[in-house]
């Protein structure tokens, strides 16, 4: 790589914003949309326990690797791998890096229009005095509807798009740096709102409906008999998805990351934050649950019934329903922007589109896709593949499957074919950091993560079972 290139290529101008992008793009939705609802299906305390083990032995090694290879090579996730393993096939981890971003983007940004409604109906004061079961009938008739949401993922997907093509990215980074300290602030608010609940009991009989201290029970009593191999899979899939790893987000913002950044402590800094954000979700949204006795594992309208229902018991709840419904669309948003910034930084770079040309009709493709997604919650329900709908399919596909599978190829990556020392260059900035836990961390990066993974896809795919059985019998 020449001097110019690496000149010319746009940097992150600081520490900090180095740390705000990636926490951009990893705190979004997933952690307050899709963790509490992830949780909920999955068992919670069980779930949440294979998802922390999964953060720490999976994720964070293949952050650090993503980072490393982006910045190695200062390209995007396709020629990244082309610049560091040329005349091999291991670009298409970069493609399907691309593929996935596709899938995610295509339903995230049907959730994150929900969001802009939600602003909208909180502007209007329109959950005061609702039933968490009138808030359930008011998300279900609108998430079904075939026109309303895709008016909202139109205006979100326009907004994303407007903001890659026009590179105002650092604008939005400087703006998040600021308000997504205060989305932590609601957070903790709701969070001690919702455990000091208490008992909710039916004054015309004195009975007991529910209590919140079962929520944080249900959040962090771990049941084990409910671990079985979709709640694992579901679990690391989740610890894939909430850290935006295994499809070269972070190695195209790596690339972008200037030499002098210690890029361990920055991943180390973005998974903590990001880790933080979702436990804190959980306890906002449980002890909540339980205290109005409703379902856990309600799904993907977990937030929107369960949030308002909260803010309606706080003084001020008009101010904090509009203020989190807006800061969680900004999360969504800068999310988004890194999901989308994969395949135009791919279509740019490799295919020599023009950036605004590839941001236009990549956008476009997405949004139809994202079409399908919507409608397949109210019009299209009936279309199903194995039980899932097309969002279904879009959800699981992508954070199950092809998430993983990147990360295992990205693990195998840097464990077995990337040499060691180089490796080691890169991390330590050529010798002047001191990396203490180095030979842990790439003992993880090599063995530990890729044979998680691959033991955990062959679990679920069912070829473990004979295996287990036998072992049953030892035992
Ligand atoms: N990490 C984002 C979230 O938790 O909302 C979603 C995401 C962004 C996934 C970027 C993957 C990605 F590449």
């Amino acid at each position: 790589m020449s001097k110019e290139d690496s000149k010319s290529r746009e940097q992150f101008s600081s520490k900090i914003g180095v740390i705000a992008a990636a926490a951009g793009s990893a705190i979004g939705l997933g952690n307050i949309w899709k963790f509490p609802y992830e949780a909920g299906k999955n068992g919670g305390a069980a779930f949440i326990v294979v998802y922390l083990v999964a953060i720490l032995m999976i994720g964070l090694p293949i952050m650090i690797s993503e980072f490393v290879i982006g910045r190695k090579a200062r390209a995007n996730a396709v020629g990244s791998f082309k610049k560091l393993a040329p005349k091999t096939k291991w670009h298409f981890t970069g493609v399907m890096g691309v593929v996935s971003s596709f899938m995610i983007l295509s339903f995230y940004g049907v959730v994150a229009g929900w969001t802009l409604e939600y602003v909208f109906l909180g502007f209007q004061n329109a959950f005061k005095e609702q039933t968490p079961q009138d808030l359930k009938a008011t998300f279900d008739a609108f998430s079904t509807s075939p026109s309303r949401p895709l008016f909202w993922q139109f205006l979100f997907m326009a907004l994303t798009a407007w903001i890659v093509a026009a590179g105002v990215k650092k604008g939005i980074e400087r703006i998040s740096k600021i308000l997504m300290p205060v989305l932590l602030l609601i957070i903790a608010i709701l969070c001690i709102r919702s455990l000091s609940l208490g008992e909710n009991i039916d004054p015309t009989t004195g009975q007991v409906i529910g209590s919140s201290m079962d929520g944080l029970r249900f959040l962090f009593q771990p049941d084990f008999s409910k671990i079985n191999a979709n709640v694992i899979l579901s679990a690391v899939g989740h610890a894939f998805f909430t850290l935006s790893l295994g499809m070269g987000t972070i190695i195209t913002y790596g690339s972008y990351v200037n030499k002098k950044n210690n890029i361990s402590k920055t991943a180390f800094q973005v998974t903590f934050l990001d880790t933080l954000i979702a436990l804190l979700s959980g306890i906002a949204i449980f002890p909540a649950v339980f205290y109005f006795n409703v379902e856990p594992d309600k799904g993907p309208g977990l937030v929107f019934t369960i949030l308002p229902s909260i803010f309606q018991q706080i003084v001020g709840g008009y101010f904090f329903t509009l203020a989190f419904f807006m800061l969680l669309a900004l999360a969504a948003l800068t999310s988004s922007i890194s999901l989308l910034e994969v395949a135009v930084s791919y279509f740019s770079e490799q295919l020599k589109v023009e950036r605004k040309k590839a941001t236009l009709y990549t956008a476009l493709a997405i949004t139809l896709i994202g079409v399908a997604c919507s409608l397949s919650l109210g019009p299209w329900s009936s279309f199903t593949v194995l039980g899932y709908n097309i969002f279904g399919i879009m959800e699981y596909a992508s954070a199950n499957v092809l998430l993983p599978l990147g990360g295992l190829l990205i693990a195998l990556f840097i464990g077995w074919f990337f040499p060691r020392n180089d490796f080691y260059d890169e991390l330590s900035n050529s010798g002047t950091l001191k990396l203490a836990s180095f030979r842990l961390f790439f003992f993880a990066v090599k063995y530990l993560a890729p044979i998680a993974i691959l033991i955990i896809f062959l679990y679920s795919a069912g070829f473990l079972k004979p295996l287990l059985k036998y072992l049953n019998i030892l035992l």
